[in-house]
C-alpha cells in the first residue's frame, strides 16, 4: 500500500525545463508539519446536487462563480486558495511525494496510470466542493458536471467561455486553453493532438462509440476499468502502460489534451499533470469522470465491481478539509457514494446514451 505521506519535496518534479513552464513547479503544500487527523464523514442531512454544466440555472451558475471568485481572493498561502488547490494535483502527480514513510527512499508517488486514479480524484473533488461551499457559506453548494459523454454536453460548457453576458471578467476563464476548441466546437473524445475536422453529427456518433469502448468493451472487469495494481515499492507506472484503466487512458486523457493549449511547451493548463489544476474546467471534467465511475457500476454488468484487494482498500491520501484540518482518507471509504452526501442530477431521457453504441 503506498502510504502517501506528508513528506513533500519541491526538488523532485516531472517537468525539467523551468524556463519554459508557465506555472510554478513548487507544489508542496505549506504548513506541512501539521498533524494529520483521521477523516470521519460529517453527520449531515443536506445532499449536494451536482448539476450539468451545460444547463445550470442562473442560481447554480451564480453560486459557482461566487465561490470560485472567493477562492481566488484568498491569500495564496492559504490551504484553500486557488493556487493551493491547484497544486494538490501537481504535488500528487509529478513526483513530489515520496514513499519515505515506508522505506522506499527514491520512489515517487504518482496516482495516475493505476488503480489509484478513480479514488484519489473522488476525494480531491469531495474536499474541493466542500471548501467552495464553505467560502460562500452554503452547505448545499454543489459542483457542476461537464457531461461530455452525452450529446448535449459535447462542447466546452458556455460558462467557461471568456465573456459572460454582462461582459464582466469571467472568473471561470483560464487563458491557457486551446483557442479553437473553446469556441464550442464538438469535442473529440478520442483526441490525440490532431483535429479530424469531421461533421458534428459524425463526431458525436464517434464519441458515443468511444464511451462504449471505455465503459463497456474495454472496462469489462475491475482491473481493466480501474487500472492495474500499484502497491508499496512499485515505481510509478509509465504512460500508456497496459495497466492504465480504460476510462483514464481513453476519453479522460483525450479531454485533457483537447482543452490544453497546444502552442505551449507542456500543453498547459489541462494538457499536463503539473498544471491541470489551474484550469477550473479540470475539476468539472473530473466530476464527470467520477460520475462515470458510478454509471459503470449502475450498468449492472457482472464484472463491474469495485476492487476488494487489501492493497487497494488501505491506500490513503492526505487532504486539507473545509476546516483547514489535514485529514487522511482511504480508498476503502471511497466506494459507498451514499456516505458522501452528493448526487448527480441526471437527464431523465437517457442516463446511458452510449449504451448501444457498440463500435
Ligand atoms: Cu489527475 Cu485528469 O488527472
Amino acid at each position: 500500500t503506498p502510504d502517501i505521506t506528508s513528506l513533500c519535496n519541491d526538488v523532485n518534479s516531472g517537468i525539467n525545463n523551468i524556463a519554459e513552464s508557465v506555472r510554478t513547479r513548487k507544489c508542496c503544500p505549506l504548513n506541512i508539519g501539521k498533524k494529520i487527523k483521521p477523516f470521519v464523514f460529517p453527520k449531515e442531512k443536506t445532499v449536494r446536487m451536482r448539476w450539468p454544466a451545460h444547463r445550470g440555472t442562473s442560481e447554480q451558475v451564480d453560486k459557482y462563480r461566487r465561490a470560485i471568485q472567493a477562492m481566488r481572493d484568498l491569500p495564496e498561502d492559504h490551504p484553500h486558495s486557488f493556487n493551493s488547490q491547484s497544486k494538490v494535483h501537481c504535488a500528487y502527480c509529478n513526483g513530489y511525494y515520496t514513499q519515505v514513510a515506508i522505506g522506499f527512499l527514491d520512489l515517487d508517488i504518482h496516482i495516475h496510470n493505476s488503480w489509484l486514479f478513480l479514488p484519489f480524484h473522488r476525494w480531491y473533488l469531495y474536499f474541493y466542493e466542500r471548501i467552495l461551499g464553505k467560502l460562500i457559506n452554503d452547505p448545499t453548494f454543489a459542483l457542476p458536471c461537464w457531461k461530455w459523454d452525452e450529446p448535449a454536453g459535447m462542447r466546452i460548457p458556455e460558462i467557461f467561455i471568456p465573456k459572460d453576458v454582462n461582459c464582466k471578467p469571467n472568473t471561470l476563464y483560464d487563458v491557457y486553453r486551446d483557442a479553437w476548441h473553446i469556441k464550442q466546437v464538438v469535442i473529440d473524445l478520442d483526441f490525440d493532438h490532431i483535429d479530424k475536422g469531421i461533421p458534428d453529427e459524425m463526431q458525436i456518433a464517434r464519441n458515443l462509440c468511444t464511451m462504449y469502448r471505455d465503459l463497456i468493451r474495454n472496462g469489462g472487469d475491475t482491473i481493466r476499468f480501474f487500472g492495474g495494481k500499484y502497491i508499496a515499492g512499485d515505481s510509478p507506472v509509465a504512460n500508456n502502460d497496459p495497466s492504465v484503466g480504460s476510462l483514464e487512458a481513453g476519453s479522460h486523457t483525450a479531454v485533457h489534451r483537447w482543452v490544453g493549449d497546444p502552442t505551449l511547451p507542456y500543453d498547459e493548463d489541462m494538457g499536463n499533470f503539473y498544471s491541470a489544476g489551474y484550469d477550473t474546467v479540470f475539476y468539472i471534467h473530473h466530476v464527470n469522470v467520477d460520475r462515470l465511475w458510478k454509471l459503470w457500476k449502475d450498468l449492472g454488468i457482472p464484472g463491474h465491481k469495485d476492487p476488494t484487494d487489501r492493497d487497494w482498500l488501505n491506500a490513503s491520501y492526505v487532504f486539507y478539509d473545509e476546516n483547514e484540518e489535514l485529514v487522511r482518507v482511504y480508498n476503502k471509504d471511497s466506494v459507498d457514494l451514499g456516505k458522501f452526501n452528493y448526487k448527480y442530477i441526471e437527464n431523465s431521457e437517457d442516463v446511458f446514451p452510449w449504451r448501444e453504441s457498440r463500435p
